[in-house]
């Protein structure tokens, strides 16, 4: 009898405790996330949102996309259009609210007093309507990188112009190469036909007084004479100072070159630098980093502001998982560890004074001001357009460097264009 009644509770105790697994498992949800794929975001993502799986029993599992935004962006349009339910989050680009704001949660409620902890400008960047429609998980200004013992050695000093960067460059490259280095060369930079070329040559034409493309008050200002000067200067690098595969390079390959010792300079984001450091690269401890040049008589540097946030899509069957994710991700917590482990900037204001990040990653706390000032493409004016008003600007700039126009036409057939596309 007593053998009876043990049995029966034993029985009892594990249909109790099988029943909690399964009421566990009803509620644990799949996240998926999509994101382009740099650096060492998509190896270090399973750490970076193990807390988060821990705490809460939900999985993430990331969909790693290509590396270029331009592609990204059009990828995610056609999924958003067509109301994808399979995407719970998507990673986004700084420039992407206003065209697709229409297909995400407003997380401002989710993130609470998250919201105030986070630099005002940021948070407003992803504001549209009144609706927050991403949480920004690190924001973004590029460097100068430079090689320390080769400027050294050959007497030379990190370049404040264009001018004097080219200068430099083919300098330490000749020398060098007369040396038996016949593999490197002077600048590295991203001049594939994408997003990314819109932010080199936003920095070449504003740092050489010939404005923002498109200003804040919408006027096109792009067909102007500094404009038409320094694509000139920069149309002479391919084949000299940068190899010929530069028109075809975006982020990863520039710091391919640059990574593996073959590059004096190279404009590259944040993130290069702790990858730069890593046991694996041949330039570990001998860069430093750098302001981008100003055009020769300009004194304002100019780095185009970049940066990546989380939305939540509003065909996500798993949204109040999703938007839990969305505000990890946006946390100090996320943050500090994508700083860490990434060199991305963090976006909440305290991170700035943080002594782990200023220990092991020296360029958040240099770059603070650099980002503050860092000049918005014209995403806010265009709205609806910014990715068309972007693609005609890439593709124009891309044609005066691989030499099929000259930069006068290139910029007054751009204007033309540009009135066509936003007159309405
Ligand atoms: C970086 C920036 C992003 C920009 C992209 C261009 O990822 O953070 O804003 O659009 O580079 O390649």
């Amino acid at each position: 009898m007593f053998q009876i009644v043990k049995n029966m509770n034993l029985r009892g105790t594990a249909a109790v405790a099988a029943l909690s697994l399964t009421a566990s498992i009803a509620h644990a949800d799949e996240i998926t996330y999509v994101s382009g794929a740099t650096g060492a975001a998509v190896e270090n993502f399973a750490a970076l949102v193990a807390p988060w799986e821990e705490a809460t029993g939900h999985t993430v599992t990331l969909v790693p996309m290509p590396s270029s935004t331009t592609d990204q962006f059009g990828q995610y349009r056609l999924w958003l259009a067509a109301g994808n339910s399979d995407v719970d989050i998507y990673q986004t680009d700084v420039i992407w609210a206003p065209q697709l704001a229409d297909h995400f949660v407003d997380l401002r409620d989710a993130a609470g007093d998250l919201v105030e902890r986070h630099f005002p400008s940021i948070i407003e960047s992803q504001t549209v309507d009144g609706s927050l429609v991403a949480l920004p998980i690190y924001t973004d200004a590029p460097a100068l990188y430079y090689r320390s013992d080769l400027l050294e050695k050959h007497g030379a000093t990190v370049p404040t112009t264009w001018e004097e960067l080219t200068v430099t460059a083919q300098m330490i490259q000749d020398a060098e190469r007369a040396e038996g280095q016949s593999d490197l060369w002077g600048f590295v930079w991203q001049g594939n036909s994408y997003e990314g070329l819109t932010c080199n040559a936003l920095e070449w034409v504003k740092s050489s007084g010939g404005g923002q493309i498109i200003e804040a008050d919408g006027a096109i200002s792009i067909n102007n004479p500094n404009a038409v000067a320094a694509l000139e200067l920069v149309a002479q690098w391919p084949g000299t100072i940068s190899p010929e595969g530069v028109l075809a390079y975006q982020e990863e390959e520039a710091r391919g070159v640059w990574q593996t010792g073959n590059a004096v300079f190279m404009r590259n984001w944040p993130y290069a630098y702790g990858l730069g450091n890593g046991d694996d690269s041949a330039v570990k401890g001998l860069f430093g980093v750098a302001t981008l040049p100003t055009g020769q008589g300009h004194d304002m540097s100019a780095a185009t502001l970049g940066g990546w946030n989380v939305a939540v899509s509003k065909y996500s069957d798993n949204q109040e998982a999703a938007i839990s994710l969305a505000v990890y991700l946006a946390s100090e917590e996320a943050q500090k560890q994508l700083a860490l482990n990434e060199s991305n900037l963090p976006t909440i204001v305290s991170l700035y004074e943080d002594a782990d990040i200023a220990e092991q990653q020296p360029i958040i706390p240099q770059w603070k001001d650099v980002f503050l000032q860092a000049v918005p493409r014209p995403s806010a004016p265009t709205r609806q357009d910014y990715n068309e008003v972007s693609t005609l600007f890439f593709s124009a700039v891309h044609s005066v460097l691989s030499g099929d126009e000259d930069a006068a036409t290139a910029l007054a057939e751009l204007e033309v264009d540009l009135e066509d596309l936003l007159e309405d």
